[in-house]
């Protein structure tokens, strides 16, 4: 009896030499699976670069796919009709302006003078003598990529004065923590609803994709849908009202909306991989609809981006 189950327990002990082994290898195995996993997954998921390039491929596509609809009464991004947004006063295009009731409040990010100038003039040049009162140039001294907005005209959020000014001090806490960004102009869009677009890659700096949810952080009763993906980072730099009024001879045989796509194409040729560094953080009071595209009525708080790593 004794030695049946001494037996036993030695077969027992011989047995669990292998499984130990089978386990350990199992183990190991599975751990240096887990860190490959690990350190492979930021490759895996897609880069905000990569994010970035694909919503601005598609928003080069989108003339194509929804044709000119700015010819035929469109809509902006902001649904609102672009013939609501303008009027002909003594022959200029004048903004119409209506009054945002609460006012918006937008958090942007600034593009100074010595940028935005030179882009400005580059697409003065390029769409002007086409389109004589049919378009609408964006002010040089105000291109902004829309970050975040703590109320916007979808979802209003009201605001007391204090609570306002809370909000303006828990963004200057956070551009305290954002460094300056250094980017660079992927390329020219105009969209079906007539905006021409400037959408920028990020070279060095904090993502946009970091600073908006810094701001969501800091900024916890804003509309929890946002206006615009999380990777994108944009400017607008005109708005078509119309058709093109001339065309030059050698475009008579193309079509407008090819037409369209050559004057982004020369555009493009001008300015896309134009460099700049985003140093300043704007928190806006918009009175107006649109009020920063539009010239409107605004108060606005600058911020410096505080972190000194470029
Ligand atoms: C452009 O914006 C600046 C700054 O707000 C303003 O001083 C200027 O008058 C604007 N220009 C036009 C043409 O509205």
């Amino acid at each position: 009896m004794n030695i049946i189950r001494w037996t036993k327990m030695a077969r027992a002990r011989n047995c669990s030499k292998p499984v130990i082994w089978i386990w350990l290898i199992s183990a190991l195995t599975f751990y240096a699976l887990f860190l490959m996993v690990t350190r492979n997954s930021t490759e895996w998921s897609i880069s905000n670069a990569e994010q970035r390039s694909r919503l601005y491929h598609k928003m080069e596509k989108d003339l194509e796919e929804h044709g000119a609809a700015f010819l035929k009464q469109g809509e902006t991004t902001q649904s609102l009709t672009l013939s609501d947004l303008f009027t002909l006063k003594d022959g200029v295009v004048t903004p119409v302006l209506k009054a945002a009731n609460p006012p918006v409040r937008a958090n942007v990010l600034y593009l100074k003078p010595e940028y935005s100038v030179p882009i400005a003039e580059a697409v003065r040049a390029v769409f002007s003598p086409h389109f004589d009162k049919a378009i609408w140039l964006q002010n040089s001294s105000l291109y902004h990529f829309s970050m975040f907005h703590a109320s916007h005209h979808i979802t209003a959020v009201p605001a007391s004065e204090a609570q306002i000014e809370a909000e303006a001090n828990a963004v200057r806490a956070v551009s305290e923590t954002i460094c300056p960004i250094k980017i660079s102009l992927d390329r020219v869009v105009l969209t079906s609803t007539g905006v021409l677009v400037g959408c920028w890659q990020v070279d060095s700096g904090t993502d946009p994709v970091t600073i908006r949810q810094k701001l969501r952080n800091a900024l916890p009763h804003a509309p929890a849908k946002q206006l615009y993906d999380a990777a994108m980072l944009h400017t607008s730099f005109a708005r078509l009202l119309g058709h093109p009024s001339s065309w030059p001879e050698e475009a008579n045989r193309v079509s407008e909306l090819e037409f369209l796509h050559e004057l982004v194409t020369r555009l493009n040729n001008k300015i896309h991989g134009t460099k700049a560094t985003v140093s300043e953080l704007w928190n806006v009071e918009e009175y107006d609809i649109l009020a920063l595209a539009l010239n409107g009525r605004m108060k606005v708080r600058k911020f410096q981006l505080g972190c000194s790593k470029v």
